[in-house]
């Protein structure tokens, strides 16, 4: 029985229980409500067995749906316990974005203290557990797929930055964020998801910060959240698909291990090409794929305004905007400002904690347009390196 705490009116009967729901909750009409003992079903009660992953937010079980619709159901951590208007309210904007790059939400179950998300579920899981993950996918991804997937995330992160509005900066874009269907074909997951949290608390502060390895200097360090932060994020994914590692490897001597630090000091040498995934056997266009590099460095340059609107990108990405001439400034690189370039022992763990910055956390909570700057305490569980 779904039974919120603020009754009003009484609604529809369902499976023979009353459903009792708020005026204002029943307005919100995008997203389709479950009750948790339907996901209880659709999930054999929530079997380990089911269950295809966890980040930050909470677990995530594969389920099938009474009417047969296979689903990944997030289910959010304890702490996520917004009010159901709250929540339903967030969920709602969430609800009504579509695009085919966007990992569509199909509903939601809000019982109790339980705040759970049905997503389409995507077949081909992660970019981060299949191309970045190392022996333990079989797919192979060649060089057009790939060309592929990076112009698909470009275009569902261009329409959340210029088409929906108010705009949405994603945070957090990365690999484990990008879901392939069977055709290879990629899905953004997770947009919206950081304003579903109060912004004072400390895990979520991760959240809000997004993930090591991805996060723009300016962002990290002063709080500047823009759209061009995701931008940043987004040309490190680039340089990752490209090259088919992740942006932080410690097994790697110290002068390879980051992945952006590398590419730029092959596009000084002009050897950017010798970069590219030795799994592609050679077999890929090595001007487009240098193309791609610059690309990356270019969505990466230190200065944020210098940074090209995802538009743009997917522009250059195809060939309609020709990049060629175009100047590419240094990269922005927090290990220079941190200072922990030459010590990583201290936050190689998934535990250790790094506070960088501080300011008014009250701010954070919605930025959309380039000029928005917002501050933020900003504690993470280690800076770099997840890998
Ligand atoms: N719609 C989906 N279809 C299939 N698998 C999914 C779907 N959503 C999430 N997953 C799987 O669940 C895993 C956990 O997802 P989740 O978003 O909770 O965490 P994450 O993205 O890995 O990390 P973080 O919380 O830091 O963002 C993903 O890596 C992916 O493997
Ligand atoms: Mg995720």
């Amino acid at each position: 029985m779904i039974c919120f705490p603020f009754l009003r009116r009484k609604g529809p009967s369902l499976s023979g229980h009353t459903v009792e729901i708020d005026e204002e909750v029943s307005s919100i009409q995008n997203t389709k409500l479950y009750t948790y003992k339907e996901l209880r079903v659709a999930t054999q009660d929530f079997n380990p067995a089911n269950k295809v992953g966890e980040g930050g937010f909470g677990s995530v079980y594969k389920g099938i749906l009474k009417d047969g619709t296979v689903a990944a159901i997030k289910v959010l951590s304890a702490e996520s316990r917004q009010g159901v208007k709250e929540f339903l309210t967030e969920i709602n904007v969430i609800a009504e974005i579509e695009h085919e790059n966007l990992v569509k939400l199909i509903g939601c179950c809000v019982e109790g203290k339980h705040r759970i998300l049905l997503y389409g579920y995507l077949e081909n899981n992660s970019l981060a557990q299949t191309l970045l993950g190392g022996s333990h996918s079989s797919i192979q991804f060649s060089w057009r797929a790939r060309c592929g997937i990076c112009i698909g995330v470009a275009q569902g992160l261009a329409f959340l930055h210029e088409e929906v509005q108010p705009h949405i900066v994603h945070r957090d874009i990365k690999a484990s964020n990008i879901l392939l269907n069977r055709y290879l074909k990629p899905k953004i997951s997770d947009f919206g998801l950081a304003k579903l949290f109060p912004t004072n608390m400390t895990h979520i502060s991760t959240r809000v910060a997004g993930t090591a390895g991805y996060l723009a200097p300016e962002y990290a360090l002063r709080g500047q959240l823009t759209r061009k932060a995701d931008v940043y994020s987004f040309g490190v994914l680039l340089l990752e698909i490209v090259c088919g590692r992740c942006n932080t490897n410690r097994r790697l001597p110290p002068e390879d291990r980051y992945l952006l630090e590398r590419v730029w000091k092959l596009h000084e040498a002009g050897e950017l090409v010798t970069i590219v995934d030795s799994s592609l056997n050679g077999d890929f266009d090595a001007r487009e794929a240098t193309k791609y590099l610059k690309i990356g460095l270019l969505c990466t340059q230190d200065m944020p305004k210098l940074r090209p609107s995802m538009s743009t990108v997917v522009k250059m990405l195809t060939g309609e905007i020709d990049m060629n001439e175009e100047k590419i400034s240094r990269p922005g690189l927090l290990s220079e400002f941190m200072g922990v370039k030459v010590d990583l022992g201290k936050t190689d763990t998934k535990d250790s904690t790094y506070t960088v910055s501080s300011g008014n956390a009250d701010n954070m909570s919605s930025s959309s347009g380039d000029m928005t700057t917002s501050y933020a305490t900003m504690t993470f569980n280690s800076i770099y390196d997840r890998n």
